[in-house]
């Protein structure tokens, strides 16, 4: 493509802060092709609680519209009401998003070299737990009830995508993790799909195992680096995502990849933090996962060897903040020092030996 438009969306909270570093570092590594006018980033700033809740729409019409008019989308958290809240109970920004862009396949990889994790989960966006947001029914005050959709097409395009890289990758191996021997009409459908496709996959082997014993499973040392990529339907995904981040250091250090046949959208896995705003410490917010992000949507347009670059940076990062607090000091950096410190990492001409 000759030109890349980059949709910048700060979200709530934290998200303005933290965005505007991962833009940043974004802006560093493509300069040349943001001179030659390859790159354009185009700043989208009304997706904030306080349009939805005037509107009444998750995503306002305006936002749509702009998001639309991008290639690839780089956006921070958003805040989500709750029933019951100062906000009117608008369905998640974040979902509405992912279902109005056909965003089918939330990809969110956890490595962690040195136990042994690498992890890649294809986790369902668009449909499962999630399929008709907030629209549950309370049919009397005793009963309430939500639904689980599951349909041919939304298993079949997610499964395959799953395979397609479990094969393009060397890795040659899928789990797939339901709760078909409970969850048995929907969930069974999505195993069921998940078998048809492994015939037409011959180098890659195909186990499956439920979510239950599947959160134990990942923090068993001698058995978790038998998974390589996991595809599960969209709530288990959500679970399952947050638990093994924290192997790599937690929600905030991992990056979340939403890719659908048209529009793509990267993000962090952590939510918009309120409460760090109004306490006046936003520019202490860590940009590690959102840039995580950036470093996905870097691979996504065409740049991975940037986006390689950038992941070992993290890395080195990453190990020098951890054994930072692991030794009692406190980095007490702010997102902007983070970020020159990743960008610093990246400047350094030993990058390649030095991890
Ligand atoms: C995530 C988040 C979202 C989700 C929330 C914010 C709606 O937890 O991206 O994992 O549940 O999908
Ligand atoms: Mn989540």
């Amino acid at each position: 493509k000759e030109k890349i438009i980059i949709g910048v969306v700060g979200g709530d909270g934290i998200g303005p802060f933290i965005t505007a570093e991962a833009k940043r570092v974004l802006a560093f590594l493509l300069s040349e092709d943001i001179k030659k006018g390859r790159i354009i980033f185009k700043e989208i700033d009304g997706l904030t609680i306080e349009n939805r809740a005037a509107c009444g729409k998750a995503i306002p019409d305006d936002v749509l519209a702009e998001l639309k008019s991008c290639d690839v989308i780089l956006k921070g958290p958003t805040t989500t009401p709750r029933e019951g809240d100062q906000w009117p109970n608008i369905e998640s920004a974040n979902v509405a998003m992912r279902r109005e862009l056909d965003l089918f396949a939330n990809v969110r990889p956890v490595s962690v070299p040195e136990k042994g994790i690498d992890w890649t989960f294809y986790r369902e966006n668009t449909e499962g737990a999630y399929a008709i947001g907030s629209k549950g029914i309370h049919v009397n005050e005793d009963l309430a009830i939500d639904f689980t959709v599951t349909t041919q097409e939304g298993s079949d395009r997610i499964i395959k995508a799953a395979f397609d890289y479990a094969e393009k990758s060397g890795k040659n191996k899928v789990t797939v993790v339901t709760k078909a021997n409970v969850i048995k009409t929907t969930d069974g459908k999505f195993l069921d799909a998940a078998k048809a496709i492994a015939k037409n996959y011959p180098t890659v082997e195909m186990d499956d195992w439920y979510i239950d014993i599947m959160t134990a499973k990942l923090v068993d040392e001698k058995r978790r680096s038998q998974f390589k990529v996991m595809v599960l339907p969209n709530l288990y995904g959500d679970i399952l995502t947050d638990e093994a981040a924290e192997f790599q250091g937690g929600v905030g250090t991992a990056g979340s990849a939403n890719i659908g046949k048209q529009y793509a959208m990267f993000e962090a896995v952590h939510g918009s933090a309120p409460r760090m705003v109004a306490e006046g410490r936003g520019q202490y917010a860590d940009p590690c996962s959102i840039i995580r992000g950036a470093g996905m949507l870097l691979g996504h347009i065409g740049y991975q060897e940037k986006a390689d670059q950038l992941q070992k940076a993290l890395d080195i990062c990453g190990l020098y903040e951890k054994k930072l607090v692991l030794t009692g000091r406190d980095t007490g950096a702010t997102g902007a020092e983070y970020a020159d410190y990743v960008m610093e990492t990246l400047s350094h001409p030993n990058l390649d030996e030095s991890y």
